[in-house]
Order: structure tokens, then sequence, then C-alpha cells
């Protein structure tokens, strides 16, 4: 039988990279995001194109942060495969300004969709993976999760939170055979850094070792083998940052 992934925040970016990498190794694919049909569907015919015979790939549009669809989306994905084998709680977005700036209603969109979401996305996979004793979690941090960003309090305090979460889970989970690990990226070419102008690109650049951006694909490289890793690696929080924090 194909083991399933699922993927949230899987229409762009790092989310679109994973959903392909699994769909390309024969994985039944399921994708998920909020907002962009056009990039979801988009997203669900690249990863038919490359999916294996026998392997199904499925998109279920909605809201990560209600944890009423978190759980319907865990649920029809076992449904449909019979098992979840990894999640991969990628969705997210960030928030750039001052601290006085952030009214309570991005701070709640902030936490609620980076942090709470791998929450509810996390509480809702486990029974499906006790069955099995074993599965993977893993969860798309941040470098600001780990030191903290100026302008970005409360993208860094929901990533803070997703890493201790991690770590918490872990200890949690490696009895039955689940291990729940993080990638704090650092600085990843996709539409999240889209509002900077080329300088501030650039100045954001020289500051990295590697000299660049890492590619959504390289993130998904990573994000795969940990998947392929014994479940005995677990509560690590892995930096692919370049060199830079
Ligand atoms: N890019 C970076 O430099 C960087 C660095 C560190 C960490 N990260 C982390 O990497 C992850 C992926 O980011 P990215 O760079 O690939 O960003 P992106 O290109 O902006 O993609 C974000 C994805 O999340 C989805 N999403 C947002 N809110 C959602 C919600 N409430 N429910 C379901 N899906 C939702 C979006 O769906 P829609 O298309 O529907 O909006 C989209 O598919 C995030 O957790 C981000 O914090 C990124």
């Amino acid at each position: 039988m194909n083991k399933t992934a699922v993927i949230t925040g899987a229409s762009r970016g790092i989310g679109r990279a994973a959903a392909y990498k699994f769909a390309c190794a024969g994985y039944n694919v399921v994708l998920n995001s909020k907002n962009g049909k056009d990039n979801l569907d988009s997203a669900y015919d690249l990863c038919r194109s490359v999916s294996r015979e026998g392997a199904g790939i499925i998109s279920i549009p909605g809201d990560i942060s209600d944890p009423g669809f978190a759980k319907m989306l865990i649920d029809k994905a076992a449904d449909t495969f019979g098992s979840v084998d990894i999640l991969v709680n990628n969705a997210g977005i960030s928030f750039v300004g001052l601290i006085q700036d952030t009214t309570d209603d991005i701070w709640q969109n902030v936490i609620n969709t980076n942090l709470s979401s791998v929450h509810y996305c996390t509480r809702a996979v486990i029974p499906h993976m006790l069955k099995n004793t074993c599965g993977h979690i893993i969860n798309i941090s941040s470098v600001w999760g780990n030191v903290g960003a100026s302008c970005e309090a409360a993208y860094s305090a929901s990533k803070g939170g997703v890493n201790a979460y991690t770590k918490a889970c872990a200890k949690e989970l490696a009895p039955s055979g689940i291990s729940v690990n993080a990638i704090a990226c650092g600085f990843v070419d996709t539409d999240m850094n889209s509002h900077l102008t080329e300088e501030e690109r650039l100045s954001v650049i020289e500051q990295i070792p590697a000299s660049r951006a890492a590619s959504p694909e390289e993130i998904a490289k990573i994000i795969y083998h940990i998947s392929q890793m014994p479940v005995y690696l677990t509560g690590q929080i892995i930096t692919a940052d370049g060199g830079w924090i």
C-alpha cells in the first residue's frame, strides 16, 4: 500500500515543492491551502503529472487555523487512503511591522495560522499514526523562532512556539514510534519574501554565507529526507539557513 503525506499550505512555495517531491516518490499526497484556488489546482495538476500508478492525489482547500477544518482534513486523508504516514505542517503567514502596529487581529491571525494550526493537525493525526505505531510529523519553522526578528514579533513568537511544541510532542510521541521534528528555515525564495525590494533582498543575501536564498525545492528535499529517517531522530529543530544565523 502506498504511504500518505499530508502537506498544509501546498499551493505555493515550500509546500508545493514538498508535495511534488512526495508525489514523485510514489506517495499518496493530500494538498491543502486556503485562498488560491488556481494555485492549488495547479499544484494538484503538477503532482498528478508525476504520481505513480496506484498513488492518489487529492486537494482539500480550507483554513488550517480552524480546528474543525484541520480535523476534517486529516480524517478525510486517512479515510481516503487508509492512513496518514507523514504530516508536514507547513502553512504559514508573516507580518512585518512594529509591535505597536501589531493589532489583536493581526496577532491572532499569525498565531492561529502558524502555531495553533500545528496543534490542530498534530492532535488530529495522532490517532491515525498510533494505529501503525509509526509516523513522521515535520513542522516548518523559522530561524526567527530560534533568535527572534525585529519587526516580526508575532511571527517570531509563533515559530518559537512551534519549536517548543515540536520538542514537547517528540517526547510525548516517541514511545509510540512517532517522530516530530522542525526545520528552521532561513531565507527561502518564495512569495513570502515578495514584499522585499531588490535592494532589501540583496542586503539579506549579503548576510548569508551561502550568498543566496534557498530554493523551495532544497527545503522540500530536507523535508523528504527527514521523513525517511528512523523515528529515533526526533525532537530536533534542524536549521536550514545557508550558515546565516
Ligand atoms: N520563505 C521564507 O523565507 C521562509 C523562512 C522561514 C520559514 N518559512 C516558513 O515556511 C512555510 C511556507 O512558507 P512559504 O515561504 O512557502 O510561503 P508562501 O509561498 O507564502 O506559501 C504559504 C502557503 O501557506 C498557505 N496558507 C496560508 N495561510 C493558510 C491557512 N490559514 N490555511 C491553509 N493554508 C494557508 C498558502 O495558501 P494560499 O495560497 O491559499 O494563501 C500557501 O500555500 C511557512 O510556515 C513559513 O513561515 C518561510
